[in-house]
């Protein structure tokens, strides 16, 4: 999808070759009724002001009305858009309403006019991703794919916009990039996103500047005494796969912040296996898999001045004569023991060895993405990606991230209490708690793996993918996660400065 601007006036806008026309049109500030179509004698500028004045448009950002152009306008669908207060959220809900309606075999060239709007900062990234999101369309595994239209959007305005707005759309780009990746490989059926075929996409990766894969296999994971990740690898046909993707776009010597995402590429729940219904959407169980690659491409595309890796557990989960069962106790690369009370609890396995494994690279901070528990999406539902961390820094850090990228976490408890459940006579712990609470227990398991580390959570078992009759991965959280590493640059640019100054 191209992304262009260009200075028009509504007149030549109107004249300008499209298959629709959106505006986008912001709510009447105090004291004023409606915005101004600038006085413009057009008769598409007047039919606007026509319909604004009625009041069939109402304020509030998402309301929308689509109309034939009646050859008003070179375009033949015309659309008027509220965004609110041209916030990035109201944007977002605006056009996500807009470009849906405009989701037709024929609309390939959109031109969004922003004269009657006035856009707040971040509302270019937003509208870009906003954009991209309603016009996502999965291809791989349809043999008669009905791919995205739409090809060319041109945001226009009365004069030429500024070097933020186009930095916003760079980076929304890139960003776009990422979750469309993400969305890929998570919507991808387990039988065409093996571990292999992920590990391959990571690989890929490694044609871009910056970037070097890694790609371990069950030989050198049992070397590395990876027990816990073993043993739920161990029921599957599917080898395993443990993938470390490396950015260096700082000094060598710069702490890198690392990435582990849990890539379960099909969950049954082993010999503790799962109800059959909807059990087809444990493929999206490398959620968390899917965008640290996603996020990897963005940082690929953008090359922020930061040490980033990215750690890959990936594997399936299946019920077999040689699967782990429950009671089994097996040794984590950490030399901590565990006993598998239920098998279907296994992205906390995968995960404490990759935790372990992230200690090598003396990181900045670790931040696991996983699809983790059902508890989540009880406690927060399809909104908010749980977070769990006990540093205040992160946890800001995180928090404010998915504020910027409209892709929100909300922060849980970690209180010791919550790790009693966990306690067995047969191991150092279990790798199950009751049910109460258990998107904080599998937490504080977790983090029995990180306690000499700045280290976050992120469970985003109810924000990964959409279920129903629009089911689908939403790529999240590559926006949260890009955000917080362009925040970490400007953190580091500001510690160096400091140290240059010291040095002086
Ligand atoms: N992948 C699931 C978590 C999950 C379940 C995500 C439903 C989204 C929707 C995870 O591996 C799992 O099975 N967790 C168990 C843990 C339990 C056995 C303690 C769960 O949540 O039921
Ligand atoms: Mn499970
Ligand atoms: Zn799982």
């Amino acid at each position: 999808m191209d992304v262009d601007f260009k200075a028009l006036t509504l007149e030549e806008a109107a004249a300008h070759k499209a298959d629709a026309l959106v505006f986008a049109i912001t709510d009447p500030s105090d004291g004023q009724t409606s915005p101004p179509t600038h006085g413009s004698s057009s008769p598409l500028a007047q039919w606007v002001q026509q319909v604004i004045d009625s009041g069939d448009l109402e304020a509030g950002a998402g309301k929308w009305l689509m109309s034939h152009s009646g050859g008003q306008c070179q375009a033949r669908r015309v659309v008027l858009v509220r965004v609110g207060d041209g916030s990035p959220a109201a944007v977002r809900k605006g056009l996500l309403g807009a470009l849906g309606a405009l989701r037709q075999p024929g609309v390939k060239k959109v031109v969004v006019c922003t004269h009657l709007a006035q856009l707040q900062v971040g509302a270019w990234q937003a509208a870009v991703v906003a954009v991209a999101d309603a016009t996502y369309a999965y291809t791989t595994t349809l043999s008669k794919p009905k791919p995205r239209s739409l090809s060319s959007l041109v945001f226009v305005s009365d004069g030429p916009v500024g070097a933020d707005a186009q930095a916003e759309v760079r980076v929304g780009q890139a960003v776009v990039e990422g979750v469309e990746l993400a969305k890929e490989w998570a919507n991808r059926p387990s039988n065409h996103a093996t571990p292999t075929k992920l590990a391959q996409a990571a690989e890929k990766l490694a044609r871009c500047d910056n970037v070097k894969v890694e790609v371990l296999g069950p030989k050198e994971v049992v070397k590395l005494g990876m027990g816990a990740f073993m043993a739920v690898a161990q029921g599957a046909q599917e080898p395993l796969r443990f993938i470390v993707i490396h950015y260096r776009g700082a000094d060598k010597d710069q702490a890198p912040v690392v990435l582990v995402g849990k890539g379960v590429t099909f969950d049954t729940g082993g010999i503790s296996i799962k109800p059959a219904a909807e059990m087809d959407e444990m493929k999206f169980d490398m959620g968390g898999a899917a965008s640290v690659l996603g996020t990897m491409r963005t940082v690929a595309v953008l090359q922020p001045r930061l040490n980033v890796v990215a750690i890959i557990p990936a594997c399936e989960n299946m019920p077999d004569g040689r699967a782990v069962k429950p009671g089994d106790v097996v040794t984590s690369m950490s030399g901590q023991t565990i006993e598998i009370l239920n098998t279907d609890a296994e992205g906390r396995l995968i995960l404490c060895d990759a935790l372990t494994y992230a200690e090598r690279f003396k990181p900045a901070c670790i931040v696991d993405v996983a699809t983790l528990t059902g508890a989540c999406v009880i406690a927060l539902g399809h909104v908010r990606s749980g977070l769990f961390t006990e540093s205040e820094e992160l946890a800001q850090g995180l928090l404010q991230a998915g504020e910027r990228a409209l892709d929100l976490c909300w922060r849980m408890p970690l209180d010791d209490e919550y790790a009693e459940g966990l306690k067995t006579n047969f191991a150092d712990m279990a790798n199950v708690a009751g049910r109460a609470g258990g998107a904080v227990s599998a937490a504080k398991f977790l983090q029995k793996f990180t306690q000499s580390q700045q280290w976050a959570h992120l469970d985003i078992a109810g924000t990964a993918w959409k279920s129903g009759t629009s089911k689908g991965a939403t790529g999240r959280p590559v926006g949260l996660l890009v955000a917080f590493l362009l925040a970490q640059q400007g953190q580091t640019a500001k510690r160096k400065s400091k140290s240059t100054r010291k040095g002086d």
